[in-house]
């Protein structure tokens, strides 16, 4: 059963600068929690019970944040402020158990997720890259499909989309056997290259943030040397995956946000708060009078 998350969360955000120079970008907030809050509420919904955080000394708030505040609570349970406590320890289900490993050195996504192994074991496990956030409004989730269709044929998940020829060279880039599959299904991987020139690229389906991978792929990543960037990469150890197991690309249905850079994190903002239950009409409302003052400036 997946049960377990490995959440890499020690890079630095120098896409997000100035904003994360003392705070870590995962703790800036989407409207009125910090986006990493809803990618830990994405993965315990799909039934996630250990999340892996895997940290440096500088982003402690994210752990602090998960956990319990007892001073808080205590005087907002004293001021008789109901519906903030339940907010407030509403961030982590009981139970739901956050641990976290460090990074000791910046040596890439692959580095970062073998960081989590003494933990995660030989148990299938998912990742999920806090930069992206993932709204699948209301349909049933990606990750939780993913670790579904993980259960039911025995072949890791790996989530993709499109993207235009133009930017394939800033993800992972998969090959799969047969057609592309439909949204909320999958197909069987061939191939799968990091950052690859346009003229290289097997296809336009880019790697988005969301894993499911088997216990095995701590022993390939602990024989991965260096690849794109001088970095040890996910991607060549999922490649090397492939030779030995099933692996297949999920075609994902929602809607992605990378809030790792400014506008892609802007469009969550606006994403996320016309959407609020309780913010929502005013967060609305107010875009269209920026839209209004917008056109006539
Ligand atoms: C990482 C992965 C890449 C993936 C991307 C998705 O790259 O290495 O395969 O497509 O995340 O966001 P990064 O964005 O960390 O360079």
């Amino acid at each position: 059963m997946v049960k377990k998350a490995v959440l890499p969360v020690a890079g630095f955000g120098s896409r997000m600068l100035p904003a994360s120079k003392s705070i870590p970008k995962e703790m800036l907030p989407i409207v009125d929690r910090p986006a990493i809050e809803y990618v830990v509420k994405e993965a315990v919904r799909a039934g996630i019970k250990e999340i892996i955080l895997v940290s440096h000394s500088a982003k402690t708030a994210i752990e602090d944040y998960f956990d319990t505040q007892f001073e808080l609570e205590h005087q907002l349970e004293a001021k008789g402020k109901d519906a903030l406590l339940a907010e407030v320890r509403d961030t982590l289900p009981a139970d739901v158990t956050v641990i976290s490993v460090r990074q000791h050195r910046a040596l890439g996504l692959g580095h970062a997720v073998a960081c989590a192994a003494p933990v995660v074991g030989n148990e299938p496990f998912a990742v999920l890259l806090p930069d992206v956030l993932v709204d699948c409004g209301g349909q049933q989730e990606d990750l939780g499909a993913m670790v579904e269709r993980y259960h039911a044929r025995g072949a890791a998940q790996i989530m993709v989309e499109e993207v235009p020829e133009a930017r394939v060279d800033q993800y992972g880039i998969v090959a799969l056997k047969g057609d592309v599959p439909n949204p909320g299904e999958s197909a069987p991987m061939t191939a799968v290259v990091e950052k690859p020139a346009v003229e290289d690229a097997p296809s336009r389906l880019s790697v988005v943030g969301r894993y499911v991978l088997p216990g095995e792929i701590m022993g390939i990543l602990a024989q991965t040397l260096p690849g794109s960037g001088n970095e040890i990469q996910l991607t060549d150890a999922i490649a090397t995956l492939i030779e030995r197991a099933p692996v297949e690309a999920y075609a994902m249905r929602g809607q992605t946000f990378d809030c790792g850079n400014k506008a892609g994190y802007l469009q969550a903002i606006l994403h996320f708060a016309a959407r609020h239950p309780e913010l929502g009409e005013q967060a609305k409302a107010m875009m269209a009078v920026e839209l209004g003052e917008a056109g006539t400036s």
